[in-house]
C-alpha cells in the first residue's frame, strides 16, 4: 500500500533536511508517495503567496506532511502557521530528551512540551492604527496584538498533554502561564487545565508561570514530565530546553490534529549556514521518526529513532554543530546504514 506524504522542503536549510528525511523514508520497507508542495520565501518570489492553495489542498489529501523550514517573507504570515491553522493540527508536540555522545548541558531529561498551536499571541491576530493630531499629521502609531484564548482549544489541548503523559508513561503534567497578570486569556487557560485534569486523577499535577518555568528549565528541569502551555510561551520554552540538550539541530516536533498530522524539526532555515549541506538532519530524522509512530508504524519509528541515537552516540559521523566535519547527508546515510544494522 501506498502512503500519501506532502513533501513541503521550503528553503534555506529546509531542502537540505527534507532530502535527508526522504532518503531515510525511501530506504525502509514501506512504500511511500511524495506530493512535492511549496512553501516560504522562494514560493513568494515565484508565486506572490508564501503558501499557495495548492499546497494546503496537497497536504489536507496527505496521510501526513514532511516540512522542512521556510524564510520568514516580510509583511506576510508565516506558511507554517497557515498551514497549522488550515489543517487543524492543534497540538504542537515538542520532545527534549538528552542524547548519549552530545556535550550538552543535562545528560538525564526526557520530557515533553504540548504547546497549543492554533490561538494565543502567536496566531499573528495583529492590527495597527495611526493615531493622528488635529491636522491630520501622524503623532503616533497603535500595535494591537489580540490573544484570543478559549475554553475550548484550550480543554481539547491538555486533554491531548494527559494522554501524551499516559502514553509515555509519565506522572505529571504542569502548566506554564501568566494568569497572575494575563487575568482572563490565562485564567481561562488555567482553569482548563485543572478541569481536565480531574477525569485524570492518577497524574500529579501543577502549574507555574511561565518566567518561573523559564528558570525552573535552568536549574531543576528533570522535574518536568509534560509542559502544557499557550502557543507563544510554548515556542520560547521549548527553543530554550532545546538548548539544554544539544541544540536545534536535534530538536524534532509534530503538529498534530484530529485528521492532520504535520512533522517538521523545530529550527528554522538558518540563512547563516544554508547552502554548504552541512546542516544537521538529526532534527529532520526524529521528526519522520514521529511522523512514523503518527502513521502508526511503530516498528519503523523505533528503528529511525534508536539508529539516530545510536549515530549521535558513537559520534564517527557528526555535522559542524555538534563538532564535526561531515555534511547532512553524510550524517543521513550513516542512519540508513545504521538502520540496516538493527533490522
Ligand atoms: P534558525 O532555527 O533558522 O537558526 C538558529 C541557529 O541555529 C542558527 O545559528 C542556525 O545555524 C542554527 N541551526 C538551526 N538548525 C540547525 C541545524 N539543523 N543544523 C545546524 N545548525 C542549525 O532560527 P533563526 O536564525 O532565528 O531564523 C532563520 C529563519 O527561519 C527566519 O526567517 C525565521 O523566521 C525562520 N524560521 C522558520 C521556522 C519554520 O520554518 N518552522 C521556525 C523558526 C524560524
Ligand atoms: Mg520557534
Amino acid at each position: 500500500m501506498m502512503i500519501k506524504i506532502a513533501r513541503i522542503d521550503g528553503d534555506g536549510i529546509g531542502k537540505e533536511v527534507t532530502e535527508a528525511g526522504v532518503a531515510v523514508l525511501e530506504s525502509i520497507d514501506l512504500n511511500f508517495d511524495f506530493i512535492e508542495a511549496e512553501a516560504g520565501r522562494e514560493c513568494f518570489e515565484k508565486n506572490g503567496t508564501t503558501i499557495p492553495e495548492e499546497t494546503i489542498k496537497i497536504a489536507k489529501n496527505a496521510k501526513a506532511t514532511l516540512f522542512g523550514a521556510i524564510t520568514s517573507t516580510p509583511g506576510q504570515k508565516s506558511p507554517i502557521i497557515t498551514l497549522r491553522q488550515e489543517l487543524d493540527t492543534y497540538a504542537n508536540l515538542r520532545p527534549i530528551k538528552s542524547f548519549k555522545g552530545i556535550n550538552c548541558l543535562f545528560d538525564d531529561l526526557d520530557f515533553l512540551i504540548v504547546r497549543e498551536n492554533t490561538e494565543g499571541l502567536y496566531s499573528g491576530n495583529e492590527s495597527i492604527e495611526e493615531i493622528k493630531s488635529e491636522d491630520n499629521s501622524i503623532i503616533d502609531k497603535k500595535a494591537i496584538a489580540h490573544r484570543v484564548i478559549t475554553k475550548k482549544a484550550s480543554e481539547r489541548i491538555s486533554k491531548l498533554a494527559f494522554e501524551e503523559a499516559i502514553k509515555l508513561n509519565k506522572e505529571s503534567v504542569t502548566c506554564a502561564h501568566k494568569a497572575n497578570v494575563l487575568k482572563k486569556t490565562d485564567g481561562v487557560f488555567k482553569e482548563s487545565f485543572y478541569k481536565v485534569a480531574k477525569d485524570y486523577p492518577n497524574i500529579k499535577t501543577n502549574d507555574y508561570y511561565v518566567d518561573a518555568t523559564a528558570m525552573y528549565l535552568l536549574t531543576k528541569p528533570q522535574e518536568f514530565d509534560v509542559i502544557v502551555t499557550s502557543n507563544l510561551f510554548g515556542d520560547i520554552l521549548s527553543d530554550a530546553s532545546a538548548g539544554l540538550v544539544g541544540g536545534l539541530g536535534l530538536a524534532p516536533s509534530g503538529n498534530i490534529g484530529d485528521e492532520h498530522g504535520i512533522f517538521e524539526p523545530v529550527h528554522g532555515s538558518a540563512p547563516d549556514i544554508a547552502g554548504n549541506n552541512i546542516s544537521n538532519p538529526i532534527a529532520m530524522l526524529l521528526s519522520v521518526s514521529m511522523m512514523l509512530e503518527y502513521l502508526n508504524e511503530d516498528y519503523w519509528a523505533d528503528k529511525v529513532r534508536t539508529a539516530c541515537e545510536n549515530v549521535l552516540e558513537k559520534g564517527k559521523v557528526k555535522t559542524p554543530d555538534l563538532g564535526g566535519n561531515d555534511k547532512t547527508m553524510d550524517v543521513a546515510n550513516e542512519v540508513i546504514k545504521e538502520i540496516k544494522n538493527l533490522c
